[in-house]
């Protein structure tokens, strides 16, 4: 059988040590259920910057995944990561062309960290490897390991949207990155619609052909494109028998108040200040509600580097500021915002309280957390969904969540208001409707088919 080889930019170190440092990030949660089940080798980052790093990865294995790790220096870090990965390829792939910086520079730094990824990772490889490549950061690097003399299969999932031409040709090397997508044999997307972009950029913009299921050419080469959502590990966010002590502090705490929950790295995509204005909105025109309900957003900080997000913390503090400025009471604080990580383990329990999972990304590939909350959710008594229509989960979570447009303010108060008072009878059946979906696309089962169709 073929050795599994994954790669991607943040690798989950083995897990240990103090939870809120887990890594957070739909990315390094699947994989790492990919490599336990699969076994095999996981290249990527190892999280450091050294002046002079090595070329040779540092090499440990727990379990069945041997992790191979390489540092990057300071100036390929901000350059690669910070510039053209975070802020170039991740606003543009998320249709914020508004936030993103084309700089030659950063480009540069780009194709210099796949070449390093493709020189370190080469001599690991052994011909019949199966490759399996991931996210933004790395699209040029199958290309690169073609011209180091693998032919074996390489796959690529982008974990992000996929932008429609019409946008991505914005960028000024839309041309390269389009053929560098060319040079894998499969590419897995979220969505059908991130799939169709796909192909439409190939066939109307880089010349090639499409050849039908999914299939296009260009350049001699046949590239497969299909969508493969990704699921979840529904066993990770089962309710056990031992609440954590945080849940239970939690659940005191809020005293009998419905608990509006959102859970997301702080990111410009994920919609938080419009989530804390629909809040405050809701605050403003249910006067029945005050003292009735609490919202807690936890968003551990991410990409702390990059100025966008630097400047989204400040928007979200000074909102955050001002509803509970308008709305607090002697014994109440209506909206708690929370800049740390928790277990897994400890976010089920969390989500399981709250009545409502409140999901209202801008742009999204998937957003997992809109699927744990659902999987979190007791039988008996399962809280309530709201979904922005612009994450990738809406494809299939469509028919049970409370769906939003989160640039409506007002529409996504009012949606909030009737999520909080919506009867058990309706919200298990759409639960029921949502469950039903996550029991059949599981994290497993995403892993095995995208394998099976690299073949
Ligand atoms: P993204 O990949 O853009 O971060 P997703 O919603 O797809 O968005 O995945 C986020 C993952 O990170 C989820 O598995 C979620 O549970 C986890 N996560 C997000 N915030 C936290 C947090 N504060 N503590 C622990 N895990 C978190
Ligand atoms: O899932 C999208 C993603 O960008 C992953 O590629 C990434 O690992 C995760 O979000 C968290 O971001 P970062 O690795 O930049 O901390």
């Amino acid at each position: 059988m073929s050795r599994l080889v994954v790669v991607s930019n943040r690798i989950a170190t083995p897990p240990k040590g103090d939870p809120s440092r887990h890594s957070t990030g739909g990315l390094a949660v699947a994989l790492q259920e990919a490599l336990q089940a699969e076994g095999g080798i996981w290249f990527g980052w190892s999280g450091h910057t050294a002046e002079e790093p090595s070329l040779t990865p540092s090499v440990s294995t727990v379990g069945r995944i041997t992790y191979a790790q390489i540092d990057l220096s300071p100036t390929d870090h901000e350059e690669y990561y910070n510039g053209y990965a975070n802020a170039t390829l991740w606003p543009l792939f998320h249709y914020r062309l508004d936030l993103a910086e084309f700089r030659r520079v950063t480009y540069a730094a780009y194709r210099r960290v796949n070449i390093q990824f493709a020189r370190g990772l080469a001599p690991l490889l052994r011909d019949d490897d199966v490759v399996w490549i991931h996210d933004y950061h790395l699209i040029p690097l199958a290309g690169e390991l073609r011209h180091l003399g693998f032919h074996g299969r390489i796959g690529f999932f982008l974990h992000t949207p996929f932008p429609v031409p019409e946008v991505l040709t914005a960028l000024p090397n839309w041309g390269d990155i389009g053929r560098a997508l060319c040079a894998h044999d499969l590419i897995g997307f979220q969505t059908p619609t991130d799939c169709e972009a796909f192909v439409r950029l190939v066939d109307h913009h880089l010349g090639g052909e499409t050849l039908g299921n999914g299939q296009v050419r260009l350049d001699g080469r046949t590239v497969h494109a299909e969508c493969f959502p990704i699921g979840l590990d529904l066993e990770s966010m089962r309710e056990r028998d031992d609440t954590s002590s945080a849940a239970r502090l939690l659940e005191k705490s809020i005293n009998g108040r419905a608990l509006i929950i959102g859970v997301d790295r702080l990111d410009y995509s994920k919609g938080l200040p419009q989530r804390f204005e629909a809040f405050g909105a809701l605050l403003d025109m249910a006067p029945d509600l005050l003292n009735k309900v609490v919202m807690m957003q936890i968003a551990p900080p991410s990409r702390t580097d990059v100025t966008d997000y630097q400047a989204i913390r400040a928007e979200l503090e000074r909102i955050a500021g001002h509803v509970n400025g308008a709305h607090s009471d002697l014994d109440w604080t209506p909206l708690r915002y929370l800049n740390r990580g928790f277990s897994r383990r400890v976010l089920a329990d969390l989500f399981r309280i709250a009545r409502v999972g409140l999901v209202t990304p801008l742009r999204d590939g998937m957003n997992l957390v809109a699927k744990e909350y659902v999987a979190a959710q007791s039988p008996d008594d399962p809280g309530v969904l709201v979904l922005s229509h612009f994450a990738g989960a809406a494809v299939e979570l469509g028919g049970g969540a409370v769906l939003v447009n989160p640039h409506d303010i007002e529409g996504t108060a009012d949606r909030l208001r009737g999520a909080l008072t919506m009867g058990l009878d309706e919200r298990k059946a759409r639960w029921e409707n949502m469950m039903a979906i996550l029991r059949r696309n599981t994290i497993t089962a995403w892993r095995k088919a995208f394998l099976a169709a690299l073949g």
